[in-house]
């Protein structure tokens, strides 16, 4: 892409991955963008990098605007690779720009790259001035690792959130007004469920470090940028940083074996649907991993099923169950079911990921063979 103009001497510079379809586990169909923001004043700042692949279009981008040469500052929001890759080739080409980031960022960036980079660590709140601008620098640990911060504007009212905000979609208009709101609020949901939910309390900081900001535009480092939706965004990280979940909806996730866990699993959608539950059945020998995750992110009752293969679960809701453990849903009621032969261990193994989030149980569902 070419450098976008977001306001008066603000440019989004970063780079659209069209054909990434998975991240860490994570499966992203509709590829995603590694935002860099570059801002003119006295001192020129850059926020945020790219992917190392994509450091010669992060490069050509900001030469459209100014040379490589002149950015004095570069700010380091997150050291995550999708973020900081292209940071060694600028850091090399550009010796003289003073690196602002976190403590844990400069010793990830050492760990991670096998190389010492001169930082300037910032404090909470502290400000950097570039002339007309104020930066002031919001440390947000676990959103999305312990070096992450954000980084606010306040003449031009913008925050540039990295991580928080943030939706995998590759998408050559660069504002939510383009995308819409619901596709926006799909994509961020996905995002967060599958990225930011074992990080709820840490949002919740966040968010209460940034209410007293007045913000007019989120740069996320990742998708659109948002004009248009912030109170809409802002308001849904509110409901899923606290695990507000809508008591009338429920997912179904399974796998089956021979047909007749799948029997069971719509079974259960036509009980739960006929009482005037909203429900969406997921077979995951159809959906990825993270598509369940994030159909569970407003679901109240979570239901997983699987055969008994072997005296253990069915490979694919193994891999769900794992996966959902570590981002850990809370506040939710589940419940087990499935069909076996003859020992029937799946329905106890699904509860104990259950138990291990903290749900509560509805009684299990078990079948011998047929239900
Ligand atoms: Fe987009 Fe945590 O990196």
């Amino acid at each position: 892409m070419s450098a976008i103009k977001i306001k008066e001497n603000i440019y989004a510079v970063g780079a659209i991955d069209y054909d990434i379809r998975t991240f860490h586990g994570y499966e992203t169909p509709y590829g995603t963008t590694y935002n860099s923001y570059l801002i003119l004043d006295e001192k020129i700042s850059l926020v945020d990098f790219v992917k190392a692949p994509f450091t010669d279009e992060l490069k050509s981008n900001i030469e459209e605007i100014v040379p490589l040469s002149k950015i004095d500052y570069f700010i380091v929001n997150h050291i995550e690779p999708d973020h900081s890759g292209a940071l060694p080739a600028l850091a090399d080409l550009v010796p003289n720009a003073s690196i602002f980031c976190t403590a844990n960022a400069q010793k990830g960036l050492k760990a991670y790259y096998k190389r010492d980079f001169d930082c300037h660590l910032v404090k909470p709140f502290e400000t950097l001035n570039t002339g007309k601008f104020n930066f002031t620098f919001v440390p947000m640990p676990m959103v999305h690792w312990p070096d992450s911060m954000s980084t606010y504007l306040s003449e031009e009212k913008i925050l540039f959130s990295n991580d928080a905000f943030g939706q995998h979609i590759a998408i050559a208009e660069a504002f939510d007004d383009n995308l819409g709101l619901d596709r926006l609020l799909e994509r961020a949901g996905d995002y967060y469920a599958n990225i930011v939910f074992p990080f709820g309390a840490q949002v919740q900081k966040l968010l209460s470090q940034v209410s007293s900001f007045d913000i007019e535009i989120i740069c996320p480092s990742h998708g659109q940028i948002l004009r248009s939706f912030v109170p809409q965004m802002v308001e849904k990280y509110q409901r899923w940083s606290q695990n507000i979940t809508d008591e009338n909806r429920a997912v179904i996730i399974f796998d089956t074996m021979w047909g007749s866990t799948e029997i069971m699993a719509n079974s259960l959608l036509d009980e739960w649907t006929k009482e005037g539950k909203h429900v969406e059945l997921i077979d995951l020998r159809k959906s990825h991993i993270s598509y369940a995750m994030a159909r569970l992110l407003e679901a109240k009752t979570i239901a997983v099923g699987s055969s008994t293969l072997n005296n253990n679960l069915l490979p694919n809701v193994a891999s769900f169950l794992t996966y959902m453990k570590g981002l850990k849903p809370k506040g939710r009621i589940g419940l087990a079911f499935g069909s076996y032969g003859w020992s029937g261990e799946s329905i106890g193994q699904i509860e104990e990921f259950f138990n291990a989030l903290g749900f509560e149980l509805l009684p299990s569902r078990k079948a011998i063979y047929r239900p």
